[in-house]
């Protein structure tokens, strides 16, 4: 038996679960869907799902994996013996593996753009162009299978040779680094004309704007963004020590999260109404709109290859925690080495995520009205997570012993939880049928 790591120390702890929680959701995912959604009620929405439950469901899932020391399919095995519960479980590896089928596409397109960000590529061209550009790069059959290729190669790389720490420890000091520049490019936004248009857009929630759909986009947003409702932060708090402060990691990691994505919104949408562009462009919204911010900035190669560095950078750590979920599922429950099981798995997804890439040229049918890029989004973010999310909080609410859950939330007796009567009535009532309404509504809407 391999032993399993640890990770060293509180701050680890924190930066792999930030750097799972933060990545292309916030930067790409967020703005696009908030600026198809209607701006501002989606992102009130959002954050409401984020704060009422994201919080207490990260808790939730952080629990079963600090009490339980296992992969997704294992906790619930080891924690209800003998029951179906696994099967939650399973149901989080599946979309682990669908996110990663089109998630790595997307890291590829930031790949794409660092590339052509260094050899001055991202200039002198109008929104128009860019757009232009966009589209004719991802319909290409070739360019982003590469890059997507690529990406799964290094990350099969940085797990292999266990180097996974050296990454966390690298984005300790650039994570923050990208939050700065994001804020420098929030103050740019924010000071070009028309910007104040943007910031409405952004925080003035206009109830005719809401659709049902638009509801149930923005809680799997939050869970997406949240990496949550299929065990990724299971497996992560698997790894935690038992002197970790669940709510409090639990918080910082919300706090976070959301407000890089919030931050995101802002160097965003002030510029998508300033250059007169409109804010339902889609997948490509950030690809089209950053390289016009950046080329209006004094030494835009410099920022603009910085960014999509670190853009990719956290698209990494990400997808990293996403590989983790589905290689550490594979290798406890089948009991293949790691080297086995991360080929696996790598070998796998590489299948999947080349058939997204091409399935948005023309050589792939659309299915349905969605490209197979579309329906692994779809599937996941707002069924697959949500639906996960339920299943945890049912499981943590009505299954787990109560002394149990108290004892790990409170490290032991070491401190003491004093909402925990509160926390109990949203895991077994509040969460799952706001969400199961949100849900069901949407299936009938
Ligand atoms: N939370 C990541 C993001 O916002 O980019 C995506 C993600 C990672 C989702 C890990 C789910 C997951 F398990």
């Amino acid at each position: 038996m391999e032993t399993r790591d640890n990770f060293t120390g509180k701050i680890g702890i924190v930066l792999a679960t930030v750097g799972s929680a933060v990545g292309l959701g916030n930067i790409w995912r967020f703005p696009y869907e908030a600026g198809q959604n209607g701006g501002g009620a989606f992102i009130l929405i959002y954050l409401l799902c984020v704060f009422f439950l994201g919080f207490p469901l990260v808790m939730a899932e952080f629990a079963v994996g600090v009490k339980a020391k296992a992969n997704v399919v294992g906790s619930f095995k080891l924690l209800a013996p003998n029951t179906k519960w696994f099967l939650v479980g399973i149901m989080g590896v599946v979309a682990g593996f669908m996110i990663m089928g089109f998630y790595y596409v997307v890291t590829g397109w930031t790949a794409e753009y660092f590339w052509q960000a260094i050899q001055g590529n991202l200039l002198h061209k109008s929104s128009e162009e860019y757009k232009v550009m966009f589209d004719s790069f991802i319909a290409s059959p070739i360019k982003p299978v590469i890059w997507t290729v690529i990406m799964i190669a290094l990350v099969h790389i940085v797990i292999i040779n266990g180097v996974k720490n050296g990454i966390e420890k690298v984005s300790k000091v650039l994570m923050p680094m990208l939050f700065v520049l994001m804020i420098i490019l929030a103050i740019h936004s924010l000071m070009l004309p028309n910007a104040m248009q943007g910031i409405r857009f952004m925080f003035e929630p206009k109830v005719e704007n809401v659709t049902s759909y638009g509801v149930l986009t923005a809680l799997g947003q939050a869970f997406f963004s949240l990496s949550l409702g299929m065990g990724c932060l299971i497996t992560y708090a698997s790894y935690f020590g038992k002197d970790t402060h669940i709510p409090r990691i639990a918080f910082q990691v919300t706090l976070l999260d959301s407000l890089v994505a919030i931050v995101a919104g802002v160097v965003i949408f002030p510029a998508v109404f300033s250059f007169g562009l409109q804010p339902d462009e889609g997948t490509g919204l950030v690809f089209v709109i950053l390289p016009t911010i950046f080329q209006q900035m004094p030494f835009p190669i410099f920022w603009s290859s910085l960014f999509y560095l670190l853009l990719a950078l956290a698209a990494f750590t990400s997808v990293i925690s996403l590989h983790e979920v589905v290689t550490a599922f594979v290798k406890e429950e089948f009991s293949y080495t790691r080297k086995k099981a991360v080929t696996l798995v790598s070998v796998a997804v590489l299948v999947l995520a080349v058939l997204a890439s091409l399935s948005l040229t023309l050589l792939f049918p659309v299915i349905f009205d969605k490209t197979l890029f579309e329906w692994l989004d779809f599937i996941t973010a707002t069924i697959l997570l949500p639906l996960g999310g339920v299943a945890v909080s049912l499981f943590v609410g009505w299954y787990v012993d109560k002394r149990i859950l108290l004892d790990v939330l409170q490290q032991e007796g070491t401190w003491k939880f004093r909402f925990f009567k509160t926390y109990i009535f949203l895991l077994r009532y509040l969460a799952p049928v706001c969400i199961m309404l949100v849900f069901v509504h949407n299936l009938f809407a």
